[in-house]
């Protein structure tokens, strides 16, 4: 999907080139694959990585007389490859990745090209260096509650990696449609309404105050519906009321709904997360229609009373309609699918829940490849991805719960992160150098920050451990310690009394020492992060690269002196660009950059 032009040699463009012929000549049946090029992940061995073997492997393995393991095919790729001033040695890691050094020489020649670019990002903005996806519109399906029932941790991380996608896809000039896909459209809301009833038989009363806590009615609900067979059966006549449209029901539904809403907007507000609601009950004028077109592709068929949808290799169907003649989950989904593809036109669908649920996704998409609305090849746009996550632990390595309650409260979580900061910033004495503005803003940037960051830094589909200690120490890889740095970047530009913009207009970077080299570099690898990141749909890609990059800042001020030194101007220069690099990854992930510490 890459269309990449940033500048004409990016160093990853030109191995690309040169990979692309080795696996021409090592496996010569698969013509179409593409090299699969990534900074390296241990910059020890080196400053890019070829990842082809493992996925060729799986396509080869017991054709091949050639190769025994994924090792071989590694080995190959690596003799294959053409000579060239570009590469200062190749090296074998792990199962068959192959590592590859730049050569000095071929970046000093590429110098100037380098240089111009970082240059023209610092004049002309970051969003120079912004990749160029194929994908003009895409839905981002996150957060997604449901109603009545309280957010939990689960729905903070789909809201935090949503989020975090949706972001980089704009960034790289896709037009995204946020979608909170509420749960506002179950069975439960017949209980729910029978129980509004039975407490206020007037409507005209019900208002957040009246209902209190929303989760506790819904349990309240709950319990009676459980334990009195006549309530049930009300609640179960509700649900075919509301359905039906009966003005009252749809009335109490409404409020329902309202009051739940309030709730989730105070997250996505403390959040900085914006996202437009369209819930289950949208999409259900649109059910019949589309199975409909299911049914006339023949993909609908009776089940022990129920009109169900198999797939090949799963054991059970997906259910369109129940026994009851109800709509479900799944019948909602494919109307929902049915309506982004042709309605919104989104030629990329993403969808952010618990993997869990990944078995309900492989079925919808499956479905939708039968009926031809996706196309079978998945590398083929349309296309529909399931971001699955794994599960939020405590620090007791079971499931994340407070002593008081059963399920986290998100905002409690939010606020206790940034009292914790707000505690240490006036240990360190800065209730006395900030106003009370700057120290409140401060504490919520650095705390707010380290809940996303400690979340976004794993890959998405291993449990995490939730741990304020962790994500709140200010070293090692958490946001303190990234927010703390950049922070300390901008200060050494404000103390030397220099003005930035100025010097953006009459200096000239330069890469002389090898510090420099490895932080320059490193900022010319950011487009292809974000880019990957996209890809992959996985945000901790830009996580490490965001370290990384600190990292290697600290490298280059270790040994560089920056002010007072005859490279003064190119060095501030390079602060700046580092500096610049590292908001837009703060900005990506959702985090407030702060400029002192
Ligand atoms: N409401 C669901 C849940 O809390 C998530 C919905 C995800 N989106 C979708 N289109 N199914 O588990």
């Amino acid at each position: 999907m890459a269309n990449d032009q940033r500048i004409a040699g990016s160093p990853r463009q030109q191995l690309a080139k040169l990979f692309e012929e080795s696996l021409r000549l090592t496996i010569p049946d698969e013509l179409d694959i593409d090299p699969a090029i990534a900074p390296c992940q241990n910059p020890k061995f080196g400053d890019y990585q070829c990842n082809n073997a493992m996925g060729l492997w799986s396509k080869v393995k017991g054709k091949s007389t050639q190769f025994k393991n994924p090792q071989q095919i590694g080995q190959a790729i690596k003799a294959n490859l053409p000579s060239s001033e570009m590469l200062d040695g190749s090296s074998i890691a792990g199962p068959g990745f192959v590592n590859v050094k730049l050569s000095g020489q071929w970046i000093a020649k590429s110098l100037p090209e380098f240089l111009q670019s970082i240059q023209n990002m610092l004049m002309d903005g970051i969003e120079t260096w912004a990749p160029k996806l194929s994908v003009k519109r895409a839905v981002v399906d996150f957060s997604s509650p449901n109603i009545a029932k309280e957010m939990h941790v689960g729905h903070l991380r789909s809201t935090i990696i949503g989020d975090t996608l949706a972001r980089m896809l704009e960034y790289s000039n896709v037009e995204v449609l946020r979608r909170n896909h509420v749960g506002d459209w179950g069975t439960q809301f017949g209980m729910l309404i029978e129980f509004l009833f039975e407490k206020f038989p007037s409507l005209e009363v019900v208002n957040d105050q009246a209902i209190g806590d929303l989760e506790a009615f819904y349990k309240a609900s709950k319990l009676r519906f459980d334990s009195d067979p006549d309530f049930k059966e009300r609640a179960q006549r509700a649900v075919v009321s509301l359905q039906a449209g009966e003005e009252k029901y749809r009335r109490a539904w409404a409020e329902i709904c309202k009051i739940s809403r309030t709730g989730y907007e105070k997250v996505y507000e403390h959040l900085g997360v914006e996202l437009e609601e369209k819930g289950e009950s949208f999409y259900n004028p649109y059910i019949p229609n589309a199975l409909e077109l299911l049914n006339k592709e023949g993909l609908i068929e009776e089940s022990e009373g129920a009109r169900v949808i198999f797939i090949e290799g799963k054991k059970i169907p997906l259910i369109v309609v129940k026994r009851d003649g109800g709509y479900n989950y799944a019948s909602t989904d494919l109307a929902a699918l049915w309506y982004r593809l042709n309605e919104e036109k989104a030629e990329w669908i993403i969808y952010v829940t618990d993997v869990g649920q990944r078995e309900h996704f492989e079925m919808l998409f499956a479905a939708a490849k039968r009926a031809g609305w996706l196309p079978a090849d998945d590398k083929a746009y349309p296309k529909a991805s399931h971001v699955g996550f794994g599960l939020v632990l405590g620090e007791d390595g079971k499931r994340f719960r407070t002593r008081s309650t059963e399920t986290v409260k998100l905002v409690d979580l939010l606020i206790e992160a940034k009292s914790r900061c707000k505690t240490a910033l006036i240990e360190r004495g800065k209730d006395k150098e900030w106003t009370e503005e700057e120290l409140d803003k401060t504490a919520e940037a650095v705390g707010y920050g380290a809940v996303k960051y400690a979340d976004l830094k794993n890959n998405r589909t291993t449990n995490y451990t939730f741990s304020f200690d962790q994500m709140l120490n200010d070293k090692g890889n958490t946001a303190v310690y990234l927010l703390y740095a950049h922070a300390r970047i901008c200060s050494i530009i404000r103390k030397s009394g220099k003005d930035i913009e100025e010097l953006k207009k009459v200096g000239k970077i330069d890469l002389a020492h090898p510090d420099e080299r490895v932080l320059g570099l490193h900022l010319l690898q950011f487009a292809e992060v974000v880019e990957d990141s996209c890809t992959n749909l996985l945000p901790n890609g830009l996580c490490e690269y965001l370290y990384n990059l600190s990292e290697d800042f600290t490298g280059f001020y270790t040994n560089c002196q920056v002010v007072g030194s005859a490279e003064e101007t190119s060095r501030l220069l390079l602060c700046e660009a580092t500096a610049v690099v590292m908001r837009k990854c703060f900005h990506l992930l959702g985090i407030t950059p702060v400029y002192k510490i």
